[in-house]
């Protein structure tokens, strides 16, 4: 069941020059929003004539709140990053199928880029459902890591730069944790660029796990009915918007 909400902007924290945390307050009691499913936003530009689809990076349902942590990357997502407190937004949510609860307490996700939106709420999710949920968080450079404590205070957070300005020097794949024969971990649950996630998907494969991915396919319409958000799986193409965003990575013809 998807809904349309108007929403009041009740914080705006910039994380670092092109990331914001939106904090938007419901005067609806909110719906059961699960980790991995996104939001259609609609952008105060003029020019931004299609809605954002944006991951749910946190709820709050005792306080009705939903947070979304927001890349400037067009006009669109910029107007969204200026929105000041007392503004008013538009969107449709819940959209896309989450992530799935694990067979396995022993889990680790991994988030690179704006990829770590989803993966603070699924944290949260696991951790409500008796699984620590453990971090490993790649980027290019320590000033573009965000919210590291909001991650920190829900488990275990390990940290990859490309250019070793912070924790493990490499890509997420270097780190120690992902370097052992045995893995201490049986599932992976990630989000970030297709190249990261691709390799996770092999090493998951290599080690029989389960690994399940977000895609960040371009999307339009939200809700399957424009078909430009398609990606081939083994049962066809399906779209990334109704039958993902989150797909088991075996599913997936990479
Ligand atoms: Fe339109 Fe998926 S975005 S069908």
């Amino acid at each position: 069941m998807k809904y349309q909400h108007d929403f009041t902007v009740v914080d705006n924290e910039r994380q670092t020059h092109d990331f914001v945390v939106l904090t938007l307050q419901a005067s609806q009691i909110l719906p059961e929003i699960l980790p991995g499913q996104f939001a259609e936003v609609l952008a105060p530009h003029p020019q931004a004539y299609l809605r954002r689809p944006l991951s749910i990076h946190d709820v709050d349902y005792e306080k009705k709140q939903i947070k979304l942590l927001i890349q400037e990357v067009g006009k669109g997502t910029e107007s969204l990053t200026k929105l000041e407190i007392g503004n008013r937004v538009n969107m449709i949510y819940p959209l896309g199928k989450g992530y799935d609860l694990p067979d396995s307490k022993r889990v680790l996700l991994v988030g690179g880029g704006c990829g770590v939106a989803p993966l603070l709420y699924l944290g949260r999710y696991l951790k409500k459902n008796g699984i620590m949920p453990r971090f490993l968080i790649g980027t290019r450079t320590k000033s573009a890591l965000v919210r590291l404590d909001a991650y920190r205070e829900l488990g275990d957070v390990m940290v990859t730069t490309e250019d070793g300005s912070y924790g493990t020097k490499g890509f997420v794949i270097n780190h120690p944790v992902m370097r052992t024969q045995q893995p201490d971990f049986d599932w992976i649950y990630t989000c970030g660029p297709e190249a990261m996630m691709r390799i996770l998907a092999k090493y998951a494969t290599n080690h029989q796990l389960t690994c399940q991915v977000s895609l960040e396919n371009h999307m339009a319409c939200g809700i399957g009915a424009c078909l430009c958000c398609v990606t081939n799986t083994r049962d066809g193409h399906k779209c990334t918007c109704t039958d993902g965003p989150v797909f088991d990575s075996k599913y997936l013809l990479w």
